[in-house]
C-alpha cells in the first residue's frame, strides 16, 4: 500500500498533509546527501556545529512542511525563532538527527513532532509523530496514536514511492539491545548500575551515534536506549520538544515506556524550545525498571 493511501484513510487531512510532506522532502534529503558535504562555521540555538546538510535539511523541510497550509507553527533544532503558517498544527523538528554521523557515512535520520498545541509544552500535546532513517534504505516510521506503521522508499520505473514496509510495530519486551549515550565515567551513578547489571543479564551493546539509528534497534529488538543524565549536565543533551517527546510518542505507541529517570517523558513540560532532557526510552518492563532504578534516591 502507498503513502498517500494509508494516510487518507488513517489520518486527518491536516496530519497526513504534513507526513506526506516529510516523506517528499526526505526523498530530496536522501538524495542531496552524497552532495552538501561541507561545514559552515556556524551553530545551533543549542551550541552545535552546523554542517551544510543541516542547513539545506532546514531549509528543505521547513519550505515543504510550510508550503502545506496545515501548519502553524514550525520549530526547528536548527533555528532559534520558529517560522509560522496558516494552518493549525505545531511542529517541532530535528530536520538532520545524527550529523556527527556524516563524516564517518552511518546512519542519519530526522524527527517530527505534530502538536496541537503552541510550542513549548509537554508531549501529551503530540498528536503524531515521526522519524525518517537514512540507512542503506529510506524508512518513514510514524504513530498518529493508534500504532506504528514504516514505509520504506522503493523505485517504481523512474519514480521512487514509499510503500507499506510494516504495520502495527511492536517493541519486544525482552531486552535484547542497548544504547547509551555519552561518557560512561560521566553517568549518574544509578544508570552506571543498571548498565551493569542489563549486560550482566545478557543485553547486547548497540551503538552507532544517531539516535533514531540506535532507536531504530531497540523497536525492533527490544531493549532500550539511553542519553542519560550525566554528573556535569543533569538535563542530558537531546532536546525534548525536537527528539526526545517525539520518540516518546512512538514508544507508547509500540507498547514501550519512556522517561526522564523520574516520570513518563511524554508528561515532562518544556520550559523553552531548546530544553534538553535525560531520555530512556524502550521496552516497557525494562525501562519502568530503570526508572524506579534512578528515581530510588539511592547514589
Ligand atoms: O542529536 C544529537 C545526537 O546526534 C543524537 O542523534 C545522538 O544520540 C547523540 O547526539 C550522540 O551523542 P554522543 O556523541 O555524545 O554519544
Ligand atoms: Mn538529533
Amino acid at each position: 500500500m502507498r503513502l498517500e493511501e494509508f494516510l487518507e484513510e488513517r489520518t486527518t487531512a491536516d496530519v497526513s498533509k504534513v507526513l506526506s510532506a516529510v516523506a517528499k522532502s526526505s526523498v530530496r534529503v536522501w538524495e542531496a546527501l552524497p552532495i552538501e558535504r561541507g561545514v559552515t562555521g556556524g551553530t545551533n540555538p543549542s551550541g552545535d556545529r552546523q554542517a551544510a546538510l543541516d542547513l539545506f535539511t532546514n531549509g528543505e523541510f521547513s519550505n515543504s512542511l510550510i508550503a502545506t497550509g496545515a501548519v502553524a507553527e514550525l520549530a526547528s533544532e536548527e533555528e532559534a525563532q520558529p517560522l509560522t503558517g496558516r494552518g493549525a498544527l505545531h511542529v517541532a523538528m530535528d530536520p538532520l538527527d545524527g550529523s556527527s554521523n556524516i563524516e564517518t557515512n552511518n546512519p542519519l535520520g530526522s524527527i517530527f513532532g505534530i502538536y496541537d498545541s503552541a510550542l513549548p509544552c509537554s508531549g501529551e500535546r503530540i498528536v503524531a509523530s515521526a522519524f525518517v532513517t537514512y540507512g542503506p534504505m529510506v524508512t518513514l516510521t510514524f504513530s498518529t496514536g493508534n500504532g506504528v506503521n514504516r514505509f520504506g522508499l522503493v523505485r517504481k520505473g523512474s519514480n521512487f514511492v514509499f510503500e507499506l514496509a510494516a504495520q502495527d510495530l511492536k517493541m519486544p519486551d525482552k531486552p535484547e539491545v542497548y544504547g547509551f549515550g555519552g561518557l560512561r565515567r560521566e553517568w549518574i551513578p544509578p544508570v552506571e548500575r543498571f548498565v551493569t547489571k542489563l549486560e550482566q543479564l545478557g543485553s547486547k551493546v548497540r551503538y552507532c551515534g544517531t539516535f533514531v539509528g540506535d532507536y531504530n534497534q531497540v523497536l525492533k529488538h527490544g531493549g532500550i536506549f539511553g542519553y542519560p543524565a550525566l554528573k556535569g549536565k543533569p538535563r542530558g543533551k537531546l532536546r525534548l520538544l525536537y527528539e526526545a517527546a517525539p520518540m516518546a510518542f512512538i514508544t507508547k505507541a509500540a507498547g514501550g515506556y519512556s522517561t526522564d529517570g523520574f516520570v513518563d517523558l511524554l508528561r515532562v513540560e518544556a520550559e523553552e524550545l531548546s530544553a534538553t532532557t535525560p531520555v530512556y526510552t524502550g521496552s516497557y518492563s525494562i525501562t519502568k525498571e530503570l526508572e524506579r532504578t534512578v528515581s530510588s534516591g539511592s547514589p
